[in-house]
């Protein structure tokens, strides 16, 4: 039966992590995957949580089955989170949102029920995007295509290049875009941009397919859904996959979420009703435990507090981490500029360091990053960051 199976290369990013962990230099430093680890390189169990966790098993139940989309307060929550808790859209009854296993499980229910709703459509994604976009979008049966979107050179955004590929987009094409904390530039459309984008798409008729699993890690909670409010607001009707799995560090939870903002109350009663046989004739209903932490937590205002301000801790220890990166590597490596880091934000930082300089990288120094050049800003600490930039500055040559 199986004897045809060819096997199947290793994943780019988690595949990275299988190498890493197999790898037995001590002075390893995992770069790849986007997780944020503090300053003593571990990966954070935040006050937060633990107070969720702790009074959850403190009124400990019995498990039965979730409905199909999910815990209630946590679907609320999140919607809250992406649109404003005084939403216009929310209020009239235009908002759906269903508990996703993960920021992935969220684009793969959104991805079923779109096939489903436009088969003849084609998806696009932004050059680059996060590697298992297009993977993604493909195996859901999508043709999947790009546009044009980071400028190597600038090591900005191709506006231009962005607004032309979005122009020539068949009507009802689906476009894959990075709300904020771009996966894996770092690189942002300012807000005028977007008031273009969100003009592009509905004047062309698109099908915005909003991926945001970095809220908060921009410049705070609010700002950072700055582009979901636009489009809503715009009167656009989209679709918003959002995760916890970064911001509250229970990646292994899989908190994720679908939003679906749809053109009446009416409308979202139909959709969800679609949304919920993918979900069920896929994985059936999700999980309890880390939908119940995160929505205790969204849900009381002294432990939301408490999130925010460590959300804002983990934000600040990234930033400090860029300035220290630049400033190491204009010493290292003088003939290099690398202030156009300190423009990038959220977790990622696309070095410029093509897939040969990342291969050395990680056979001499054990130093682990994407093959694209992406690193993750948030696994520098003070105790790995010099090795580092040394060892950036002796690829460089
Ligand atoms: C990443 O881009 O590293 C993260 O989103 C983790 C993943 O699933 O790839």
């Amino acid at each position: 039966l199986f004897a045809s199976v060819e096997l199947a290369p290793r994943d780019p990013i988690l595949g990275l992590n299988e190498q890493f962990k197999a790898d037995t230099r001590s002075n390893k430093v995992n770069l790849g995957v986007g997780v944020y680890y503090d300053d003593e390189g571990r990966i954070p169990l935040l006050e937060s949580v633990r107070k969720a966790e702790t009074a959850l098993l403190a009124d400990a139940a019995a498990r039965s089955y979730l409905p199909i989309e999910g815990i209630g307060s946590y679907n609320q929550g999140a919607q809250k989170l992406l649109l404003g808790a005084d939403a216009p859209q929310i209020a009239e009854g235009r908002v759906l949102t269903v508990q996703a296993l993960g920021g992935t499980g969220a684009l793969k229910i959104g991805a079923d029920f779109l096939r489903s709703l436009l088969p003849q459509a084609r998806v696009a994604i932004s050059n680059p995007s996060w590697e298992n976009h297009r993977a993604l979008f493909e195996r859901a049966g999508f043709p999947v295509e790009t546009y044009a979107y980071y400028d190597a050179e600038t090591h900005g955004l191709d506006f231009e290049g962005m607004k032309d590929s979005l122009n020539a987009l068949p009507e009802q094409s689906i476009v894959v875009l990075h709300a904020c904390c771009h996966n894996p530039t770092g690189v942002d459309p300012t807000l005028a941009q977007w008031q273009e984008i969100a003009s592009i798409v509905k004047a062309r008729n698109l099908v915005p397919f909003l991926d945001i699993a970095y809220q908060g890690f921009g410049d705070g909670l609010a700002q950072d859904a700055a582009v979901v409010r636009l489009f809503a607001n715009a009167n656009i009707s989209m679709l918003i996959s959002s995760s916890f799995s970064k911001s509250f560090s229970l990646y292994g939870e899989r908190v994720g979420a679908l939003t679906l903002v749809t053109a009446s109350a009416d409308e979202a009663t139909r959709v969800l009703s679609q949304v919920k046989r993918v979900i069920r004739t896929n994985y059936s209903n999700p999980p309890i435990h880390g939908g119940s932490v995160v929505s205790r937590v969204l849900n009381n205002p002294e432990l939301f507090q408490l999130w925010e301000d460590e959300l804002g801790g983990m934000r600040d220890r990234i930033r400090e981490m860029r300035h220290q990166l630049v400033e190491k590597l204009r010493d290292r490596a003088p003939d290099h500029d690398f202030s156009f880091v300190l423009t990038q934000r959220g977790m990622f930082s696309y070095s410029g360091l093509n897939a040969e300089q990342v291969e050395q990288l990680r056979a001499e120094h054990g130093i682990y990053a994407v093959s694209s050049g992406r690193i993750c800003v948030a696994a520098l600490n003070s105790g790995n960051i010099d090795y580092v930039a040394s060892a950036i500055a002796t690829v460089l040559k």
